[in-house]
This record gives C-alpha cells, structure tokens and sequence, in this order.
C-alpha cells in the first residue's frame, strides 16, 4: 500500500480526509463514484492499474486504503455485507482445520460457522475467549485461526486482546477480531497482535442506517494476498455508491462516536436506577467484569449496552410503547434502536447456548443514537413506567 500523505496526523483528521484526500484524476475532495464495470486497457503489455471493477474499483479502493489506515493494517478489503466479510476470512480454511471461536459472536457468525463451516469439514470450538484457560484447553494441534468480538454481542463480554495476540503467536493461528461494535476510534486490535480485523461497515462506519457493507483488514502482506484472491474469486466486492457512502460516514466518525459513548453512558446510568431494571450489562460501568480490560485496550465504550428488565410482560410493553425509539434490528447508527436479541439477532443460536449465554426472554439490546439524551431517557421512562 503506498503511504498517506495523513499518515502521521491523528486519527480524527485522518478519518475526515480518508487515505488520499482527493481524487488524483481529478482534483475532486468528495471521492467520485467510479460507476464503472470495466476500464480501457493502455496497451496489450500494459493493461493499467484498474482493469474490471470485480477485482479494484477506484471508489472502493479509497474505501480500503482508509480503513486499513485507520486499523494500522497494511491493505483493506470492501464486501458488500458484513457476513460476506467474514465469508471471505472464514474461506482461507479448509478442510481438517479448526477454529477456536468466541462463544457469544452475532448470530449470522455462529449461522456461517456452525452451519456452513462445518459442512465443508472445518471445526469450531465455541469458547469463552476472556477465559485464558478455556482458550489454551480449546487449542488443537490443527487449530488454525481464533476468531472473536470484544465487546460481544449481545451480551458485552470483554477478551484481553494481547492475551489472545500471545495464544495465536505461540500455536500459529491466525487472530481475528471483529471490531464492529467499537470501531478504530475506540479499539485498534492490530495494535494487540491481531492478524485480521473485520467490520460490518452496516453499523457504526457508516452511521446512518442506509447501507450494507463489510470491511477486512489485515496485518501483513499474506494475509492481504488471500483476502485480495476472495474479494476477486467470490465477487461480493462493495459497490462504487456504498464504498461512497461508507466513506462519507468514515469523516464523521469521531465526532459520532463520542456522543453515541456519552449518549449510552448516560442511558446506563438512567436504566440502572430504574425498578423494572434488573441488570444492565455496559462495559463503561465499573461493575461491569470487563471494565479494567476495557480501560486497557480502548479509548471508549462505544453506544450500544443491554439489559435485562423484570419480565417479559415489560419486554412487550417496552417494545409496543417507545415512541421515538425505533424497534428495529441492527445498531450502530444515527436513530437509537431497541433490539430482542432472543426472536431478531441471535434466533440462530440453539436454545441451550443462548440460555448459558443469558441471551434469555427478558434481555433488550439498545443501540443509543446521537439524538439528544434527555429524549432518549424520556422515551425508554415512558415505556418502561
Ligand atoms: C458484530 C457483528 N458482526 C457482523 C455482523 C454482520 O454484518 P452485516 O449485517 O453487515 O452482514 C453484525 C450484524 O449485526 C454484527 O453485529
């Protein structure tokens, strides 16, 4: 990857301006979108740097080129979704290898990995992977990747980073992290030994619920070389407008997740005293078992908690009643959401994990938005009284 001129700025500035800051073609400081399937070869000897939008679009690489910047990676990868992300670093498997996997991953992860993975002969050993015991007990000698999201969802579990960056060192396997829920604002795990980063760029990266997209980072050059033949053999490359839209919501990403943190730390502290509430589960709260981690490896605590209300009767009041809040799945954007885990993002789960996960009927995931906090809390008051 050739060097930003941003490189050495911080990281606000370098979210605002992207990887180039311009478009070298011509001038334009909006990256144009490069509507375009295919590019006019210079010659039979050279074909030119762009050659069928499958494999490189110009869009999409200014989409690439940023997020790997911003993760501290050496090349990044666009998918149209983020389980088409995870399809492409789950495809460097195959058959006989195994994976150690975090045990509360999004529902369509567990769906890829436990129902498709396994089809094709891969193994996965789901794990509690802030227990470093269980992850070293979970190691085989074919274990080939550790695969897992900190903070979790939805239940908020918190993995030391460099603890698992020192378990796939020793054995060999590739370490990956999906950083949705934090984003490199908050969170940089290469920065702790990770191999891979993943995001659904569907949530916090975009911002404004209006596009579906997946990113990859990696680390180093062969890994790169394996996404890149994925992105070119499965074809889920994101399309020119998305990349487009990704990009724009890159440049307001700090501004966004600062006030999505205070928003949420707020909302906590609101649910906390409330008498139907009887646990709120958010990595900022002291009490929370990852907080000290927390406070080790991120600059914040991002904007989405869950928590568990009285009974389900409160569920289906809460659900009926908030106003301005939105029932709806997904999180990560500019509207607050209210999600049931149980019956939207995590149905893939078999019963009995979900209920050692505590992904039980009582259990509400809130994605806090930017609007102001007071109306936030007036509305989730107003539903829960
Ligand atoms: C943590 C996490 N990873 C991956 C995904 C999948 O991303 P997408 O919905 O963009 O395919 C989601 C979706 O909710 C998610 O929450």
């Amino acid at each position: 990857m050739e060097k930003s001129r941003f490189e050495n700025m911080s990281f606000i500035t370098r979210a605002v301006h992207g990887f180039r800051g311009f478009d070298p073609a011509t001038g334009a400081i909006s990256t144009p979108i490069y509507q375009t399937s295919t590019y006019r070869h210079t010659s039979l000897e050279d074909i030119g740097k762009y050659d069928y939008s499958r494999t490189i679009n110009p869009t999409r690489e200014e989409l690439e080129n940023t997020i790997a910047m911003l993760e501290g990676g050496v090349a990044g990868f666009a998918f149209s979704s983020g389980l088409s992300a995870e399809l492409s670093v789950f495809s460097m498997l195959s058959q006989g290898d195994h994976v150690v996997i975090g045990d509360d991953t999004y529902g369509g992860t567990y769906r890829m990995s436990e129902e498709l993975f396994t089809r094709f002969g891969v193994e996965f050993t789901p794990v509690d992977t802030g227990d470093e015991a269980a992850v070293r007990a979970a190691i085989r000698p074919n274990t080939k990747m550790i695969y897992l999201e900190t903070p979790t969802n939805p239940m908020m579990k918190v993995t030391d980073l460099a603890m698992i960056g020192r378990i796939s060192k020793e054995c060999g396997a590739i370490f990956v992290v999906d950083n949705t829920f934090l984003t490199p604002y908050f969170q940089r795990p290469i920065e702790f030994g990770a191999d891979i980063v993943i995001h659904s760029g569907t949530k916090f990266l975009s911002g404004h619920h209006d596009t579906m997209s997946g990113l990859v980072v990696t680390a180093n050059e062969e890994l790169a070389e394996k996404i890149h033949y994925m992105i070119k053999t499965e074809g889920a490359g994101l399309a020119p407008f998305d990349s487009w839209l990704v990009l724009r919501g890159i440049k307001t990403l700090p501004l966004r997740m600062d006030r999505h943190n205070e928003n949420c730390m707020k909302v906590a502290e609101f649910l906390k005293q409330h008498p139907r509430v009887e646990k709120v589960i958010h990595t900022g709260l002291p009490e929370h078992p990852g907080h000290e981690i927390m406070l080790k490896q991120t600059s914040g605590f991002g904007g989405t908690l869950s928590f568990v209300v009285d009974s389900v009767e409160t569920v289906k009041r809460v659900l009926a009643n908030v106003e301005m809040i939105m029932f709806a799945e997904s999180l990560g954007g500019t509207d607050t959401l209210i999600t049931y885990p149980l019956t939207q993002t995590h149905a893939s789960i078999p019963e009995n994990l979900r209920e050692k996960l505590g992904i039980t009927d009582r259990l509400l995931r809130l994605s806090v938005g930017l609007e102001d906090v007071n109306d936030i809390i007036a509305d989730l008051k107003k539903a829960l009284d």
